[in-house]
């Protein structure tokens, strides 16, 4: 058992470890050799079908789910279609409008979810064109999809999943690369720089896992708390989602995250002394928006862990404790931030003596509905 796990005490830290690899080979030879555009020749799309999508809908469960949420953000932001996430338990029942021009994308690790396959055929009943996400090749999801993105971060058996959730986001940006750069929604100049984001994030990862001394002994604190909050705004409360379900899964803390900007709106109520506040505040058009959010937290007492990027310094003094993660795009970033958060999961799991690999009441793969 120990040889599985590569030396490590639990497959979850394996795998964490294990995703500058899985970025690599999820990029491999989906990045032209010049580093100036995505190749992606599994799709079957044709320049034509690309044009027609009026609409993409994401359908997932989970962590699926939840890079599902990064992914509306990327493919927005590069190709400029309108694009829903969903939940796929809700999705079928909310009689969504699915057309034959509508994209339907499911993520799935284990590409076996049984909402996620009822999603699937729902939408291909409809007539749209359904693009899976996956990371087992032959599974339900890819043999059924028109077509299929295979995610390669090899087999994961923690419960929790951490490769292959950020996994899915290296195939979100190269499918909104793919996608802008057929429709010339993206100067070639940005597309270029984006890829050379992409390229550097391995070695962005490795050095976070140099050092988790902080995020250990963080974790240790939170360990004594029942509730506690993650708070960012735009992709860093996608990535604050992440963080809150990895942390109840493994740990059983009680934790919500937030969209920092609402917090006056009713979760304010809940900040009072002493209560644990995990603050990222990584993108940078809203940095000095979410430092005034960090204030309101601060004001009400709570001790403020601060995620930031390199080189933003000036958070150090709304916060208690601040963690770094190396620069990188605003959009490239939960690619980033989100592994202090899977390490903080898991220590915080450690410390309170559950058994991390194999939490209570939960399955790798849900193949009922
Ligand atoms: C289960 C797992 C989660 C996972 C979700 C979706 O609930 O415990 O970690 O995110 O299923 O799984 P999938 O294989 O569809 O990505």
């Amino acid at each position: 058992i120990t040889a599985e796990k590569a030396g490590f005490d639990h497959f979850m830290l394996k795998e964490i470890h294990e995703q500058p690899k899985a970025y690599r080979d999820t990029m491999g030879s989906r990045l032209s050799a010049d580093g100036r555009s995505v190749v992606l020749n599994e799709l079957n799309m044709s320049k034509e079908d690309i044009q027609a999508i009026s609409r993409i809908h994401i359908v997932a469960c989970g962590t699926a789910y939840h890079a599902g949420l990064i992914g509306k953000n990327v493919i927005e932001k590069l190709a400029r279609i309108p694009v829903e996430t969903d939940v796929a338990s809700e999705y079928r029942y909310r009689t969504p409008i699915i057309t034959k021009d509508t994209l339907v994308i499911v993520v799935s690790q284990s590409g076996e979810t049984a909402d996620t396959l009822a999603a699937l055929r729902e939408a291909k009943r409809c007539g749209a064109r359904v693009l899976a996400i996956t990371n087992v090749v032959g599974s339900s999801a890819a043999r059924e999809a028109d077509d299929v993105i295979t995610t390669w971060a090899g087999p994961e058996i923690a419960v929790a999943s951490t490769k292959a959730y950020t996994s899915q986001l290296i195939a979100f940006y190269l499918l909104g690369l793919y996608l802008a750069q057929t429709l010339g929604t993206v100067s070639a100049d940005e597309i270029a720089e984006t890829i050379a984001g992409l390229r550097k994030l391995p070695e962005q990862v490795e050095a976070i896992l140099k050092d988790s001394s902080a995020i250990e002994s963080y974790a240790k604190q939170i360990a004594e708390h029942e509730d506690l909050f993650f708070i960012g705004r735009g992709l860093d409360y996608a990535v604050a989602l992440e963080g809150s379900l990895k942390l109840k899964e493994i740990s059983y803390i009680h934790s919500e995250a937030y969209a920092a900007g609402e917090l006056k709106h009713g979760t304010l109520a809940l900040i009072e002394e002493g209560i644990p506040v995990i603050a990222l505040a990584i993108q940078s058009d809203l940095f000095e928006k979410t430092v005034s959010n960090i204030k309101e937290v601060k004001a009400r007492g709570a001790n403020v862990f601060g995620i930031a990027a390199e080189g933003e310094e000036e958070l150090a003094k709304s916060v208690d404790q601040v963690f770094y993660v190396p620069k990188t795009l605003d959009l490239l970033s939960p690619a980033l931030s989100v592994v202090p958060l899977q390490l903080l999961s898991y220590y915080a799991s450690l410390a309170l003596g559950h058994d991390v690999d194999k939490p209570r009441n939960l399955a790798k793969s849900v193949t009922v509905e």
